[in-house]
């Protein structure tokens, strides 16, 4: 059997903060209700001058780099985004970028539980002996998406990439996993098509238009994640014949302060086990749990051998846990 092991990581986050302060002036909204709704106090923004490759590579580099191979020995790229800079995919550019010669590469889309589907998926190529060097990339630049009059959904989210190199192994370190969907619920959170119908001919029409702001139910989505999240990482730790104490870190989607202490707490899992940067970054999607895996590595948090319990969620709905030795 190949097992499979996480070998090195890295992030990248646009350089520009955006404070709750400033978003005073764009909506009605207060430093104190985002904070205390939130935990967010600022959000990274990406500027004109940079993009969804340009972070994706940078956080790539990193994580190639800390893995001690070269991008030429990389078999496969995943990138996991929403807001790719072209609709036909990024991964590629990405490829290009790094000059990962070999690698074959694709976007992958499930918001954002995208980092945890792309792990997983990227497990099952490496398990059946088809690729042995994997880059996963979570990135998203959801500012480009957000309607900046509509104070609901403007305070939330940041730009950011995080990445990650899974490697075939002798031990396997990924000791288990359970990936969710919910289309019934797909309406709480969207950021959708939307076009009109132009008339090409008498018979035939198009339909032509643009992808819309993202729209959201606050309240659905909280209540979704905070009874799902927990359940899902139950369920994967009972399968993996593991239990709650053996957890090291709980890395979860930072979408929420609120929804990462309701969640450990459901769980029975103190608070200092908790990773946590939603304050200085907002919600980056696919990336907020890249970035926060590579920053607590890079405090010297997550050691070696220790266990780590991550879980995303968010449009769809989708939702998933990945449980892995580091
Ligand atoms: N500033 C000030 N007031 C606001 C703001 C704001 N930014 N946003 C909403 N309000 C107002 C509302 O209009 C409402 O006013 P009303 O009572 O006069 O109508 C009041 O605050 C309460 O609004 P609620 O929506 O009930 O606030 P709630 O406590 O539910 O908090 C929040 C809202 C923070 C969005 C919460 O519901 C939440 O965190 N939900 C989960 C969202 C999430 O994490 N989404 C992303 C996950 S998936 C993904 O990452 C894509």
């Amino acid at each position: 059997n190949i097992g499979i092991a996480i070998t090195g990581s890295g992030s990248a986050l646009p350089t520009t903060s955006l404070h709750n302060q400033e978003l005073t002036h764009l909506v009605e909204t207060s430093d104190e209700w985002i904070t205390t709704r939130t935990g967010i106090q600022q959000r990274r923004i990406a500027s004109s001058q940079d993009s969804l490759c340009k972070l994706a590579t940078a956080a790539s580099q990193q994580a190639i780099a800390a893995a001690g191979i070269t991008a030429a020995d990389i078999d496969l790229i995943l990138l996991a985004t929403s807001t790719p800079d072209d609709l036909f995919g990024t991964a590629c550019k990405v490829q290009g970028e790094l000059g990962a010669i070999k690698a074959v590469a694709f976007d992958l889309t499930a918001a954002c539980s995208g980092f945890v589907f792309g792990l997983v998926t990227a497990a099952q190529y490496i398990r059946t002996g088809v690729y042995q060097n994997v880059l996963l990339i979570g990135a998203d630049i959801l500012s480009r998406w957000v309607d900046w009059q509509d104070r609901r959904t403007c305070v939330l989210f940041g730009d950011g990439a995080g990445a990650v190199v899974l490697q075939a192994n002798q031990s396997d370190r990924l000791l288990g996993f359970t990936l969710k969907s919910d289309g019934t619920q797909n309406h709480y959170l969207n950021l959708s098509y939307n076009g009109a119908a132009q008339q090409l001919t008498p018979e035939i029409s198009v339909t032509q238009g643009t992808y819309q702001p993202i729209t959201m139910n606050g309240k659905e989505v909280y209540r979704f994640a905070v009874q799902k999240v927990p359940e899902v990482i139950d369920k994967t730790l009972f399968a993996a014949n593991l239990t709650v104490d053996q957890i090291d870190w709980l890395v979860l989607h930072q979408a929420n302060q609120r929804i990462l202490n309701a969640v450990a707490e459901r769980l029975n899992i103190p608070a200092h086990k908790v990773i946590s940067n939603v304050a200085n970054y907002g919600n980056t999607s696919a990336a907020s749990i890249p970035i926060a895996l590579d920053e607590a590595v890079q405090q010297g948090k997550i050691k070696p051998n220790d266990i780590i319990a991550a879980s995303g969620f968010g449009a769809g709905l989708t939702w998933g846990a990945a449980i892995f030795q580091w």
